[in-house]
């Protein structure tokens, strides 16, 4: 099955009426439609249309186990997606919303199963970027967004990664320029008591413990199994391989090249004043949220010059950091690897 894509430029701030009628038609057709989100580029479809859910999965050749989260253009469409809308959620939601936090609640009955991989609950998400939003109000309706990227592979954070990844099997691409913020969102699960972080992101566990006294995290490596679905096996991941090194990135990218390898560098701390001819080095930001910001698209870099190893300076293990090295520890998976 094969599809023609159209990529569609759209004003960013006041995205164009008639190109977000086209875009909603799409969607409640049962289409595809990739647009900009203040974290990532989503792929979108109706959430309450199991058939164009089902497209979703396919287009992304992502496992059913997975569920995917439902984006909402107000707290009060959240609600009704949800049998129990708590305290946290009103607290949480009131604080975050729109912006890059993702709450995790018992699931309205009329929630195809496919949404949320057949369990009890429901990842809902008010994002901040004007297009989605505008785009979700004219549709009227609640719109499934995975990530616009085949399953695996790097998120998209620019129309151009979106294409690369999808073309031939969605209709339509918003292209918004580059997104702000640049991974995925926090996902909080509040059916239980504390809270629990499934996935760190933009919304630290300190800013929601501000709101809603505790939150624990949960961490996956440390705690075993892995208690959100689909957040096992290698995910975030390029088609280099990565190595996270905790000194000496330089030399270990050095000796990569000498092997005869083409090889990048993630640099953190120390950058050499001189061209290192052999290593693709890339300087990142010593702020979390600037890293953030540039980790997706530095790693799709990298790949389209086709990088066999990057060599990655290992980020500071305070809590600010534990979105990034969330994605880097995912990213350095092995194909193999059981977790
Ligand atoms: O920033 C984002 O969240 C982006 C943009 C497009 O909004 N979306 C995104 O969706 O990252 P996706 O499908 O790639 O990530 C969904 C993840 C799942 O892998 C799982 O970890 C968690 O969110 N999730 C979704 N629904 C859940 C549920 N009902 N229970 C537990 N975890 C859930
Ligand atoms: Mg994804």
């Amino acid at each position: 099955m094969s599809v023609r894509t159209r990529v569609v430029r759209v004003d960013s701030l006041a995205p164009e009426t008639e190109i977000l009628e086209e875009a909603a038609e799409v969607l409640r057709r049962g289409g595809l439609v990739a647009f900009p989100t203040e974290t990532v580029y989503g792929l979108g479809a109706n959430a309450l249309d199991e058939r164009a859910v089902q497209r979703l999965f396919e287009a992304k050749g992502r496992p059913p186990s997975n569920p995917v989260i439902v984006h909402v253009a107000s707290a009060a469409s959240a609600r009704a997606l949800t049998t129990n809308w708590t305290e946290a959620a009103e607290r949480l939601s009131g604080h975050f919303w729109p912006g890059p936090l993702t709450l995790v609640l018992p699931r309205a009955p009329r929630i195809p199963d496919l949404v949320t991989a057949g369990g009890p609950t429901v990842g809902l998400r008010m994002p901040a970027h004007p297009v989605a939003l505008a785009l979700i109000q004219r549709a009227d309706l609640p719109i499934a967004a995975p990530s616009a990227n085949r399953s695996s592979t790097v998120s998209p954070t620019t129309a151009e990664h979106v294409r690369r990844s999808l073309e031939g099997r969605i209709e339509l691409i918003l292209d918004a320029g580059p997104t702000q913020r640049g991974i995925e969102s926090t996902v909080v699960d509040i059916t239980v008591t504390p809270p629990r972080i499934l996935r760190p992101g933009p919304i630290t566990q300190l800013e929601l413990a501000e709101v809603i006294g505790a939150a624990s995290m949960d961490d996956e490596v440390e705690r075993g199994p892995a208690r959100s679905p689909g957040r096992v096996g290698r995910h975030y991941a390029p088609n280099a391989r990565l190595e996270i090194v905790a000194a000496g990135g330089l030399e270990r990218a050095q000796a990569l090249a000498e092997e005869g390898m083409r090889v990048g560098w993630l640099a953190l701390r120390k950058t050499p004043d001189h061209v290192v001819e052999s290593v693709e080095v890339r300087r990142m930001p010593e702020d979390p949220r600037s890293y953030s910001a540039l980790l997706y698209a530095t790693l799709h870099d990298l790949d389209a010059l086709g990088v066999q190893c990057i060599v990655v300076d290992e980020p500071p293990a305070e809590e600010a950091w534990a979105a990034v090295r969330d994605r880097l520890r995912r990213a350095a998976q092995s194909p193999t690897d059981p977790e």
